[in-house]
């Protein structure tokens, strides 16, 4: 099987070629089917579709995932008990509910801000599956509030709300126009616990191609997938180290748009 592989294409038919039990790690940002403007995939489902469409690719990578893989999913709130039932019903067994909370919400009018995300992490086994503890440890309220000599010199185990902010249009770390980039962070937790060096990591909705570039800096194998052209070749951008040049893309693809509008 080929590793370290951007495909441009549909996740499931690409997902359909790949050898079964083959990949360690997988994690997967879908769509929300919240209405989302992607550059090609159409984020405004009928709830049937959506729910089908979601049974179909979840399924796929329970064949593709090792008998003591994991898998990561972030979904909206929108859709989250019913993807948490898909996966149950696939036959992965359920470890946590994780609830990624970000600063800098997007500003709402008519409801509260939504600050928050959900990643629901489920394994192919029940008893066994990797998690490397020592290397996601971060410092405990015992070490640093109440110098309790008892405390792990070590840090805890995160819990399960993370704080990690969101990649907002302004960041250093912000690559292309892409609407949903992750940060790296949130990738590296998932990926240094859930992963041994080498292994495979499979994204099937790559978008900028967050999880594999984390992969590829901590030396694990990756494989994507994405379905529209302009992304797939800003993933090959930033996996080749050319972030200047996917900047300088956008700012003469901005600046086109401008003089489209002084136009206009
Ligand atoms: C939420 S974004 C992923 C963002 C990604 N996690 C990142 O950090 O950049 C979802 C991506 O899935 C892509 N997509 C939608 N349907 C797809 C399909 N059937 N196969 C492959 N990619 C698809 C969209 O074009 C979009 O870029």
């Amino acid at each position: 099987m080929e590793v370290d592989k951007v495909y441009l294409g549909d996740c499931i038919e690409i997902m359909k070629k790949l050898p079964g039990k083959s990949i360690d790690l997988i994690f997967a940002d879908p769509p929300f089917n919240i209405g989302v403007k992607y550059d090609k995939y159409n984020d405004n489902l009928s709830y049937e579709e959506y729910y089908d469409w979601s049974k179909e690719w979840i399924l796929e990578t329970c064949r593709l995932l090792k008998k003591h893989g994991s898998i990561y999913i972030a979904i909206g709130d929108e859709f989250a008990a019913e993807i948490n039932i898909i996966l149950k019903q696939t036959g992965y067994y359920f470890r946590n509910w994780i609830i990624w909370y970000y600063t800098f919400g997007q500003n709402q009018r008519k409801k509260f801000n939504r600050s928050h995300t959900h990643i629901l992490y489920f394994t192919k086994d029940k008893e066994k599956s990797v998690f490397n503890s020592d290397d996601i440890r971060v410092p405990s309220a015992r070490q640093l509030v109440y110098k309790d000599k008892r405390a792990n010199p070590k840090g805890k185990i995160p819990d399960d709300v993370w704080q990690f902010s969101r990649v907002c249009g302004t960041f250093k770390e912000r690559l292309g126009t892409h609407p949903c980039q992750m940060p790296e962070s949130l990738l590296e937790r998932i990926i240094q616990v859930s992963s041994n060096e080498w292994d495979k990591v499979l994204d099937p909705f790559g978008g900028t191609g967050t999880t594999s570039a984390v992969a590829k800096r901590l030396k694990r194998h990756f494989i994507t997938m994405e379905i529209s052209e302009e992304y797939y070749n800003l993933i090959l951008k930033r996996l080749d180290g050319k972030v200047a040049e996917i900047k300088r893309d956008v700012k003469v693809e901005s600046e086109k748009q401008m003089t489209l509008l002084d136009m206009a």
